[in-house]
Formats: C-alpha cells, sequence, structure tokens
C-alpha cells in the first residue's frame, strides 16, 4: 500500500475518516436477510442485481467497505474475497464477521491492482465502491483481468444525470436543472472535500467497458417506492421518482462457453 497514486492516498484518508459514521448502518444491513440496493434500500426483487445462482462461485467485492455485501453472497453460498482501500472500514467488516459468525478474505489494497492471479473470479461487484472512487482506467480493466471468461460484473453508481444536476454546495439536494456541462467530466472533486470521485457519460462507460473485453448486458435506471426514505441529502424522493439517480451496470467478460439452445 506504499506505492498508490494520489487519489487512492487521499481516498483512504477519507474513508478512515467516514467510517465511523458509516459502522452503524453497516450493521443493520449485514442483519438484512434479504439484499436492498442502493440509497433508497430498492429490493433485490426489483433490479436483480445478484445472479440467481451464487453457489460456489468466486467472487470479489472491489471497495467493500464494511462487506455487508459480501455479506450476502457469502450467505448464498459464494466463495467471497473483499477488498477495501481503508483500514477502518475493514475493521468494521472483521468485527461484523465475528458477530454474524463468517469469515472470508478481507484485504486491504487498491481494486486498481487486487494481489490475485488473472481469471481468478467468476463474478465480481462494487455497489458505490470502487466504481465510484477508484480510476475507472485502472479499475475497469483490472476487472476483466480478474474474471475468467464468462464472468461478471455488476456494479452500482449515482446516475450521470443526477451528477450534472448536483450543486456544489454540501447537504444541498440535485436540483431540475443541468448546472455543470456532460463533455470532459471524469474526475470530480467537491470543494471543501479530500476525497476524489470518478463519474463517466453513459458513453464514455460503454467505450471503456468494452475495449476493456465487456459485452453490456442492462443498464438498470433505478427507482425508489412512492413511500421509500433515505439518509442522505443529495436527492429528494420527488426528484428521482422522475429522473434515475442510480444505476446498474450488468456487463460480462467476453469469451465464455457459447450457451446451448
Ligand atoms: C460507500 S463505501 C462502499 C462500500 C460498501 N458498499 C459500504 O457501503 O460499506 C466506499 C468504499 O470504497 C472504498 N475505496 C475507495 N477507493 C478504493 C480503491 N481504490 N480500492 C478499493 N476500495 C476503495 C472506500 O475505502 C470505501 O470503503
Amino acid at each position: 500500500m506504499t506505492d498508490v497514486s494520489e487519489h487512492v492516498r487521499r481516498n483512504r484518508v477519507l474513508w478512515d475518516a467516514w467510517a465511523q459514521k458509516y459502522a452503524a448502518s453497516a450493521a443493520g444491513a449485514w442483519e438484512q436477510e434479504t439484499p436492498t440496493w442502493g440509497i433508497w434500500s430498492v429490493p433485490e426483487s426489483q433490479v436483480h442485481v445478484l445472479p440467481e445462482d451464487l453457489a460456489g462461485k468466486d467472487v470479489i467485492e472491489l471497495g467493500c467497505g464494511t462487506a455487508y455485501v459480501s455479506s450476502w453472497l457469502a450467505r448464498r453460498g459464494a466463495r467471497v474475497v473483499g477488498i477495501d482501500n481503508s483500514a477502518a472500514q475493514l475493521a468494521t467488516a472483521r468485527r461484523l464477521q465475528r458477530q454474524y459468525g463468517l469469515d472470508f478474505p478481507l484485504i486491504q489494497g487498491n481494486a486498481e491492482a487486487v494481489p490475485y492471479p488473472d481469471a481468478s473470479f467468476d463474478f465480481a461487484i462494487s455497489e458505490y465502491g470502487a466504481c465510484l472512487w477508484a480510476d475507472p482506467q485502472r479499475w475497469v480493466p483490472e476487472a476483466a483481468r480478474l474474471l475468467r471468461p464468462g464472468g461478471q460484473l455488476v456494479f452500482l453508481v449515482n446516475s450521470f444525470l443526477m451528477l450534472l444536476c448536483m450543486p456544489v454546495e454540501d447537504d444541498v439536494a440535485a436540483t431540475d436543472r443541468l448546472l455543470r456541462p456532460a463533455f470532459d467530466v471524469s474526475r470530480v472533486e467537491w470543494p471543501g472535500d479530500i476525497g476524489v470521485e470518478f463519474h463517466l457519460s453513459h458513453g464514455n462507460w460503454i467505450r471503456l467497458l468494452r475495449g476493456a473485453g465487456f459485452d453490456i448486458e442492462e443498464l438498470v435506471e433505478m427507482r425508489p417506492d412512492a413511500n421509500a426514505t433515505t439518509r442522505y441529502p443529495f436527492v429528494t424522493l420527488e426528484w428521482a421518482r422522475q429522473w434515475p439517480c442510480e444505476e446498474v451496470w450488468k456487463v460480462r467478460k467476453r469469451g465464455g462457453p457459447v450457451a446451448m439452445t
């Protein structure tokens, strides 16, 4: 962990500082029997983020944080590895592992350079993890390297549309106006924040993913239920019911076995 780039170092400081305030919600998520996704807790039955059969599959969570997603995968019989940049986030994850009696490897490291051989995994997932905080030009090819041919990558991020509508002020919700240009966006630093995020337009995601050897299967535009709630201030329910504020990309590494008809 010594030879890492500036954004990885900055995001480690940020997440080590934020870990404490994420610990309580992490416990609630570990407690859940059925997965829910994103800031509005959209049920798995609506979005089908996870493959049907994970039993015996090798899976990795890229930027696992408190590892509640990994815990859901482990309970479905997957052989899970979680990697995260923040020691403090992983400390919460390890405490919850002990509490819930689930044991799987948790590695402190950078999802842009994962210490596993090529073709080690069948499934890779990231929920607001590496997919938001790591450089897509690095973590996407790395995910392709880690997956076996035919393996699937699924990630959940803020929608690009919402990014364009977000004021720079902290705690002010997305507006119904486009506040910034869509071209030349990638690295995003909010004023007064030490963190570095990455947001790509749909065209840039498609170009990057296809170039790394993925076929795109689905882009799920998340819509919360009419009575959904969130603890996050950056988007209102009224907004999120009209426009997608989160999206799930489902892509598959080319070269898998040809399906028999
Ligand atoms: C919002 S959390 C998402 C994880 C999980 N879904 C959760 O909520 O606990 C973002 C996580 O990404 C991790 N992260 C940021 N940059 C990373 C990188 N380059 N490699 C691995 N993890 C990274 C952070 O340390 C943080 O734990």
